[in-house]
Order: C-alpha cells, then sequence, then structure tokens
C-alpha cells in the first residue's frame, strides 16, 4: 500500500509544510510547558484561608487563662497563657517540671497528633480532648494523657500594636513556637497567625505523670 503523501497546498512545496506543521508542533509544547510554569508560580491559597496568614482582630483574644477562642477557618485555637496569674488556674496550672513560667498568645491547630483526629475543648474538665482514643491536653496544648505521641503543634504569631511595631513569637531549642507576650505598654492592633508555618509540638513527659508546681 502506497504511503500517505503530504496534502499539496498551492504555493508551498512539501519541504515548506512539513516545516510549518513542524513549527507549530513545538510552538503548541512551548505554550503548554509555559502555562503549567504559571499555573504553579500562582498562589492557589487565598488570604484569609487554611495555609495563609490570617489576622484577628485582638478583641477575639481571650482573657488570661480563660477557654481557648475557636477559628474553624484557619483550624486554630487562640489561647492567652499566665501561669503567674491566679486566673484560671483550673485551665493552666504550671507543672513541676516547667522551670519558667508560661505567658503570651499561641495559636494551637487543631488535629491532634496521634492519628490526625479533630479534637475539642472541653468546658466541663477544662482541657483538650480527642473522641477517637482519648488524648488530652492543657490549655497550652501540653500533653496530659496519651496516646498522643507529642503536645499540640502551633502556629507562628506576631502580634502588631497600634505604633507599627511587631513582636514575632520565638522559638524554643526544638523549633517550637513559644507564646508571645503582649507589651502592656502599647495597644494591640492586630494578632497575625501564619498557618502556612506549623511547629510540631514536643515530646513532653504527659502531665498525668507530673506533679503540679
Ligand atoms: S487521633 Fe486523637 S487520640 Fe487518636
Amino acid at each position: 500500500m502506497a504511503a500517505a503523501e503530504a496534502p499539496s497546498v498551492p504555493g508551498i512545496s512539501r519541504r515548506e509544510f512539513l516545516y510549518y506543521v513542524w513549527a507549530a508542533s513545538i510552538a503548541l509544547y512551548t505554550g503548554e510547558f509555559l502555562a503549567l510554569i504559571i499555573w504553579y508560580a500562582i498562589p492557589i491559597i487565598r488570604e484569609g484561608e487554611f495555609g495563609s496568614v490570617i489576622p484577628v482582630n485582638p478583641d477575639r483574644l481571650p482573657p488570661v487563662n480563660d477557654a481557648p477562642t475557636n477559628f474553624s477557618e484557619g483550624r486554630f485555637w487562640l489561647v492567652n497563657l499566665d501561669t503567674t496569674s491566679s486566673e484560671g488556674v483550673e485551665r493552666m496550672y504550671r507543672a513541676s517540671d516547667e522551670a519558667s513560667p508560661i505567658q503570651g498568645v499561641a495559636a494551637i491547630y487543631k488535629v491532634c497528633t496521634h492519628l490526625g483526629c479533630i479534637y475539642s475543648w472541653n468546658a466541663a474538665t477544662n482541657r483538650f480532648e480527642c473522641p477517637c482514643h482519648g488524648s488530652k491536653y492543657r490549655l497550652d496544648g501540653r500533653r496530659i494523657q496519651s496516646p498522643a505521641p507529642r503536645s499540640l503543634d502551633r502556629f507562628g504569631v506576631t502580634l502588631v500594636y497600634a505604633d507599627g511595631s511587631e513582636t514575632a513569637a520565638e522559638t524554643d531549642d526544638g523549633g517550637f513556637f513559644l507564646p508571645v507576650v503582649i507589651d502592656e505598654s502599647k495597644t494591640l492592633a492586630e494578632i497575625r497567625v501564619d498557618t502556612g508555618d506549623r511547629a510540631d509540638g514536643p515530646i513532653t513527659t504527659l502531665l498525668s505523670e507530673v506533679v503540679p508546681a
């Protein structure tokens, strides 16, 4: 059977026709490749969604050692901690193996560190409790009871003041976000929670095995 011949176009030789077909194929391939690069380069996480920096009005910050504020859109709990305060000691207390006071604002990821269930705050027992296998956590996310292998994860927090100054969360030796202490001499304008910047909770002794300080 005879091989199929390239169509004959008036004014264009067979060689020119094949050249144009080849050039069009290269142009199409290059276009698709560039489109893919652009698609990957454009951020798909929009402002205010999980994965971005979420601005929080200071009005939503709970009082010291009070029950946490739930931010379902950002998948975090916002807490305001102070183990030097006599307020809310049933929720936030200092354990004997904690050398320094725990003070400041922290944003806690809402996923249990055991197998990823969504835990909740239990106002009756004053702690976070996971419905799946019974892990429990103190207000700051430290493990009270296993099988959780580590304390709850935290997101990076930055406090922004009315004068434009900012204080970002520092990390401990293991890279875990420490609470950010509020400068009471300034007016707090905004709390920024970076839900794209998460630090694993540390592996600490279970609070159920540690006596209160
Ligand atoms: S997933 Fe929370 S205790 Fe297992």
